[in-house]
């Protein structure tokens, strides 16, 4: 399926990434500030009960979601991987990796009462809506700034990993360069050779043509879409609609989706991402946007059977709501991504990285790591 815009919107950055590092991998003052900010918004957002869920705005966008998710962890994972979930959250996607039937999971978020709530939900404790059995894999639950730290010193045990995933969260990376490099370095550094990393995060080109689509000083997606769930304001360096070949980080928006998000994020222009990964020992494997994810695979009866128990088309009973027009339009601002680590898998490696999961994590196993 044809893109629904052209390469020609993506953002104007000529020159190739060899290195825009300028400085070093330490932060000034003011990029801990908003990897504070963003954890704060994200620690301060309760559980919901199900009846609070299903009467979100945005259900049916919440449920697409979860089936693109679900359908690049069917696509990727093996029984018995070793899985690295990177900003986890709450731990939303569980119960899809417990299907996967993975052998160890280790998840680590910045947000304090997200990584807690994960727990909780890890070992039944959560509300009896959310969980129903005993998962099946050991874990590991860490609190820590993934773009900051180094997380293979932390993880020396645990890896190597046969999949990474990062989920609608490596946007928040790019504030600086040195954060997206300790990103993609991490990652890097823990799969194995022939590991995967799947991901999710804002579609760079759909932000910018929306950008360029706007009459106006103000960029707000509120004029693009008739919606009022999502709005979004470039820095006003940025409102001129002119971004510097030489930095393509740091390139912030604020971005508010009713009942997701309310905090800073970033622009991932994708081609400089695609480089970045090369120099990391990762190969794309593909790309592709919300929409165009949909359309290929609902074409495939296994993923429509998925997509109809998960509710977000509705089940074609002619009384169940689904998608809104608005949704959809708000499910084009993202992409979804698959890359490989470079090399061949070295099956004769012993590995003992199980042996620190648990199947019932106390407070007291959970580990904050400081860089
Ligand atoms: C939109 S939520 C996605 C959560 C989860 N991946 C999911 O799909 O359900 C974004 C998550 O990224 C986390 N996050 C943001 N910056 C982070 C960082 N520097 N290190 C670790 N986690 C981070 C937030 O705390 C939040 O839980």
């Amino acid at each position: 399926m044809k893109r629904g815009y052209s390469e020609s919107s993506s953002i104007e950055v000529q020159s190739q990434p060899r290195s825009f590092l300028d400085s070093n991998f330490l932060e000034d003052e003011s990029t801990k500030i908003f990897a504070r900010k963003v954890a704060d918004h994200y620690s301060a957002r309760t559980n919901q009960t199900l009846e609070e869920r299903e009467a979100s705005p945005i259900i049916h966008l919440k449920k697409l979601n979860n089936w693109i998710k679900s359908v690049l962890i069917q696509l990727y994972a093996r029984r018995g991987d070793a899985v690295l979930d990177l900003a986890c959250g709450k731990g939303g996607d569980l119960i899809k990796w417990d299907k996967a039937k993975i052998g160890y999971y280790v998840g680590i978020d910045i947000a304090e009462g997200s990584i807690e709530d994960c727990r909780t939900r890890y070992n039944g404790d959560a509300d009896h809506h959310q969980r129903r059995k005993k998962f099946t894999f050991p874990a590991r639950l860490i609190c820590g700034d993934c773009y900051e730290v180094q997380l293979d010193k932390a993880l020396a045990d645990d890896a190597p990993f046969d999949i990474c995933s990062c989920q609608f969260a490596l946007h928040y990376s790019w504030s600086t360069e040195a954060r997206a490099r300790r990103a993609l370095a991490n990652v890097s550094a823990l799969l194995r050779p022939g590991g995967t990393f799947i991901g999710t995060m804002p579609d760079a080109n759909v932000i910018i043509k929306k950008l360029r689509e706007a009459n106006g000083s103000i960029f707000s997606l509120l004029k693009a879409y008739s919606l009022e769930i999502v709005s979004t304001g470039f820095d006003e360096e940025f409102l001129e609609k002119k971004f510097k070949s030489s930095s393509p980080f740091g390139i912030k928006y604020k971005f508010h989706l009713e009942d997701a998000a309310d905090c800073p994020e970033w622009i991932v222009p994708f081609h400089v991402f695609k480089s970045l990964v090369e120099e990391y020992d990762m190969e794309l494997i593909f790309v592709k946007n919300s929409h165009e994810f949909v359309h290929e695979y609902m074409k495939r009866p296994e993923y429509v059977e998925l997509m109809r128990r998960l509710g977000a088309l509705g089940d074609g009973n002619q009384y169940q709501s689904t998608l809104s027009q608005d949704e959809w339009e708000v499910a084009y601002l993202y992409l979804s991504f698959v890359l490989r680590k470079r090399g061949q898998p070295d099956r004769t490696q012993p590995n003992g990285r199980r042996d620190k999961g648990k199947m019932h994590i106390s407070k007291e196993d959970m580990l904050n790591i400081e860089h």
